[in-house]
């Protein structure tokens, strides 16, 4: 069986490095990588695309900018998979223009990966133009004849999960957590490699040409306080609970002394937690993933908390051993 031609764009990045793996990791497709230049700014990534051609990725230097070599690096292509960066949404019109002309693209998946756009033209402003930069990008594929399909996977695990949701945090906090008003809104918290495997196997499945795919599956429906709960029942310990009210969260978006991305933030935030939008709208079983990918096995929130907890106690245990060795050390010397 020929395999077929994948193109990434966007490989290195947060959810890019997950697509890419599943990618490599399929044996039906032949990876193609779009790199920029290596820079000063960008030798950190060199290891990681070292690694992808290891796998057997072809890195491939262009530039959306540079029409005329789009074009010519398209024709070759079955598959375009971008997972290009927030703000660069628009580039991909660029991405839109040239697989126009070369005609023989079987699918494209821009960058899309969170909350659904076509359901945020309510969404208030600054978080507003992401989903507005994501519609445009949209109606430009479907004007264009593009045969498409769009990934809905909701809020990544690392974003949103590791933190218990408090906003800035990345590690589940030790003593008290932000709670959005009642915190009783469903939201789907979808582990990142998960995702990476889903996209993959979207891309050229024909049950989901020109379609919304949502990554939503059962077992990851959780609203945050019974992800705090999980927590703590995991944990053992009780976190001391600051509900945030949703006045107050408006007010933290609307103030103008606070830098733009974090307001940006704040309002995505606001929809989720506030206004539940994720799960404020039904979708059919042939549009979600698991559904439609059943011999797929997904990282459950529960497994998910536990290796936290796992790699928690690690740390503690870690930081521990090293504070007593390093009190040692000076006690010795
Ligand atoms: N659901 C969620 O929880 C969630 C969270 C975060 C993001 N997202 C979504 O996921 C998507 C990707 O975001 P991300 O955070 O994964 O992105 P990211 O980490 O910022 O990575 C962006 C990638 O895009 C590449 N890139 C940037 N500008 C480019 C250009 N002009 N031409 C070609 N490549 C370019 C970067 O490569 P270089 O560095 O080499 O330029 C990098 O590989 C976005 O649509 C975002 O809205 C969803």
């Amino acid at each position: 069986m020929d395999s077929s031609k994948v193109l990434i764009v966007g490989s290195t990045g947060y959810i890019g490095t997950w697509i890419t793996k599943a990618c490599l990791a399929s044996s039906r497709h032949q990876t193609f990588l779009l790199t920029g230049p290596t820079t000063h700014a960008s030798i950190h990534k060199l290891p990681l695309l070292l690694s992808y051609k290891q796998e057997g990725a072809t890195l491939v230097e262009a530039s959306l900018d540079d029409h005329e070599s789009l074009v010519s690096l398209l024709s070759g292509i079955d598959y375009v998979i971008s997972a290009i960066a927030e703000n660069q949404i628009e580039q991909q019109l660029k991405l839109v223009r040239a697989i126009k002309q070369v005609g023989t693209i079987k699918r494209f998946l821009p960058s899309e990966y969170g909350v659904d756009p076509d359901f945020m033209e309510h969404s208030i402003a600054p978080g507003s133009v992401l989903f507005e930069q994501k519609r445009k990008v949209r109606r430009a594929i479907e004007e264009s004849g593009i045969p498409h399909t769009y990934v809905i996977a909701h809020c990544f695990a690392g974003y949103f999960l590791s933190g218990l949701a408090s906003f800035g945090r990345f590690w589940p906090p030790a003593a008290k957590v932000q709670i959005y008003g009642d915190g009783n809104h469903k939201v789907v918290w979808m582990v990142e490699e998960d995702i990476g495997k889903y996209v993959v196997k979207a891309m050229d499945d024909v049950r989901t040409l020109n379609r919304t795919i949502y990554v939503r599956p059962p077992s990851n429906i959780k609203s945050q306080m019974e992800v705090v709960n999980l927590w703590e029942a995991l944990s053992g310990k009780t976190l001391q609970k600051e509900h945030i009210t949703e006045q107050q969260w408006l007010q933290n978006i609307q103030d103008e002394n606070l830098p733009w991305e974090l307001r940006h933030a704040f309002s995505i935030f606001y929809h989720i937690f506030f206004e539940g939008v994720i799960m404020s709208f039904p979708i059919n079983h042939d549009n979600e993933a698991s559904s439609l990918y059943p011999e797929e096995s997904v990282h459950n929130v529960n497994i998910w908390l536990n290796t936290l907890r796992l790699e928690a106690t690690l740390k503690m245990i870690k930081t521990d051993f090293f504070a007593k060795n390093s009190l040692r050390c000076h006690q010795n010397s």
